[in-house]
């Protein structure tokens, strides 16, 4: 038997969406749904082996070859470009990066400190504005920064917008728009294409088929 076309998935939110596209693409994925902490996953067929990763890491298990596939959000590419072949907008985990500050706050008059998960990105979307600023590297919760005073803005991904609301910032610009997409590593995207073309045109289909 050939061995398992590998899919590496981000851990979280995504996840949960892309379950559902996988499944309508053909592929079981009901381990996919269970509730418990393992990393690797086989599907009943032993065809489809999945392993789970923070977001940010997928782009670099497909790059080198311990996955076939993956998925991550635009954000994590655009930050990091990686050497991945991208064949598709799986258009789930739509979000946008904005700028966002303190609600009634008006912006700073010299440089802004702006608090991030993606310094470069924030970087080039202020250089684009011609406008200077400072930018402070956060992991997390980066809706905590203006508010105890580490910065005056943050760039950060918004869904709903709840995030914003609760602690107390609105949206001030858009930086991007940011969907999930499913990445390749380019060799196994040439090698295996028998096994793999057929799941990606299956995806795409799914996707045309879910709308929006
Ligand atoms: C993301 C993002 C925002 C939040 C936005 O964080 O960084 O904090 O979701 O979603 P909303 O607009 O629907 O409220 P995530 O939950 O991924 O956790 P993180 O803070 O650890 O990045």
């Amino acid at each position: 038997m050939t061995a398992a076309i590998t899919i590496a998935l981000p851990k979280g939110r995504v996840l949960r969406a892309v379950a559902p596209l996988l499944a309508r693409a053909g592929v079981d994925a009901t381990v996919l749904l269970a509730d418990d902490r393992t990393l690797v996953r086989e599907d009943a067929s032993s065809a489809v082996r999945f392993i789970l990763l923070k977001p940010d890491d997928v782009p670099t298990y497909v790059e080198y070859g311990a996955a076939d596939l993956g998925v991550c959000g635009r954000d994590v590419l655009i930050e990091r470009p990686c050497d991945v072949y991208q064949p598709l907008d799986l258009r789930v985990g739509r979000c946008r990066m904005v700028v966002a500050g303190v609600v009634g706050r008006s912006p700073p008059t010299g440089v802004p400190r702006v608090a991030t998960k993606y310094p470069r990105c924030t970087s080039e979307h202020f250089a684009r504005r011609g406008v200077q600023a400072e930018i402070v590297s956060v992991q997390g919760s980066v809706e905590l920064a203006p508010i105890v005073g580490l910065s005056d803005l943050i760039v950060d991904l918004v869904e709903t917008g709840a995030t914003l609301a609760q602690n107390g910032l609105e949206e001030r610009e858009q930086v991007a728009r940011i969907s999930s997409l499913l990445v390749a590593n380019r060799a196994a995207y040439k090698l295996r294409q028998a096994r793999i073309r057929p799941l990606v045109e299956a995806l795409r289909a799914a996707v045309e088929a879910q709308g929006g």
